[in-house]
């Protein structure tokens, strides 16, 4: 117990956190309190968000989203979103924005609120000592024009804060392919790609996001694991999986973390990163991440080392900020 405790205080580094999904509760309970809104029913009596699988849980998402109007409120978020990842050790990390809530997809409206996270995420590196670096996301269920223009504004902010352009939202919306034109927009800017793939549906899901939008990581992907070929691809191509583990578990991708394909993944050399996902509502935070895979699988220090050494590899972020922090 007192190795998972050291293990827990690890430096972390984390790939895969949606902004959004990381609002505490009670920090969006308190923003719709000041708005005088009630949006009690996507809380239970604890305070902590319901919902009932993955649909639902992006209706509860987008409902809890729907309180953040301002550029002031994202930077309020940020804020807070820093204090959490500096309390669970975390020294870098990439969360995911999103246009579609910030500004509706207009680049004016868009260039508001990334300077306003921008300078927040800046206080946070100050303050607390977590580097924070930005991927603009599409909506998958929005489909691929709202899906453009994120990547117009992406493409037209890309820069040191802002590093990379990767689609969330319903697997099994639309097809990884009729978002080719958002992705070849981002990359002819110089930004770096990730797609979310093989959580909800299989290793085909996998290989379009590869085929198609030639991304370089794929977010969660753990389905790769039952095409052998495919994970064979992974390994040759060092594409790295954003895994979440808990988020997994949480949704039922998988009835329990020794279920989990991470560590067969892992056993066959692909490159896996551990992250969070939408912390708040799946009841995990990276460092009881770091310690169900420690109990589960008997994981010892040197695997998070090497774990965060991946991760930081995998990072969008260029050489001199991943030289300071390594
Ligand atoms: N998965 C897919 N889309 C999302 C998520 C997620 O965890 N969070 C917000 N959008
Ligand atoms: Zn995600």
């Amino acid at each position: 117990e007192d190795a998972v405790r050291q293990i827990e205080a690890m430096p972390k580094v984390e790939l895969h956190l949606h902004l959004e999904g990381a609002a505490p509760p009670d920090f969006i309970s308190r923003l719709a309190a000041e708005k005088r809104e009630d949006i009690s029913r996507i809380f239970r009596r604890d305070g902590s968000y319901a919902f009932e699988g993955f649909v639902h849980f992006l209706k509860v998402y987008e409902a809890a989203t729907g309180v953040l109007r301002r550029p002031e409120d994202y930077a309020r978020l940020a804020r807070a979103v820093g204090e959490e990842l500096a309390a669970n050790d975390v020294i870098y990390c990439e969360t995911f924005l999103s246009p579609d809530f910030c500004g509706g997809g207009d680049v004016d409206a868009w260039r508001d609120y990334l300077a306003a996270m921008e300078e927040a995420a800046a206080e946070v590196e100050r303050d607390l000592g977590v580097t924070l670096r930005f991927v603009v996301t599409c909506v998958r269920h929005l489909g691929p024009e709202r899906a453009r223009k994120s990547a117009l504004c992406a493409a037209e902010t890309a820069g040191r804060r802002l590093v990379g352009f990767g689609m969330a939202g319903d697997e099994n919306a639309f097809e990884q392919k009729d978002f080719a034109w958002a992705f070849d927009c981002a990359r002819e800017a110089g930004l770096r790609l990730t797609s979310h793939a093989g959580e909800w549906r299989g290793p085909e899901e996998v290989r379009a996001a590869l085929d198609h939008l030639r991304v370089e990581r794929i977010g969660h992907g753990v389905r790769s694991v039952e095409d052998p070929a495919l994970v064979d691809r992974l390994v040759e191509n060092g594409i790295c999986l954003e895994v979440c583990p808990g988020s997994n578990v949480a949704l039922g991708v998988y009835p329990r973390l020794a279920a989990h394909p991470i560590e067969t993944l892992r056993d066959r050399g692909v490159r896996v990163s551990v992250s969070t996902d939408d912390p708040p509502f799946f009841h995990t935070s990276m460092r009881a991440e770091y310690r169900g895979l420690a109990r589960t699988f008997g994981w010892e220090s040197e695997v998070f080392g090497e774990l965060a050494r991946a991760s930081l590899d995998a990072a969008f972020c260029d050489e001199e900020t991943r030289a300071r922090i390594a």
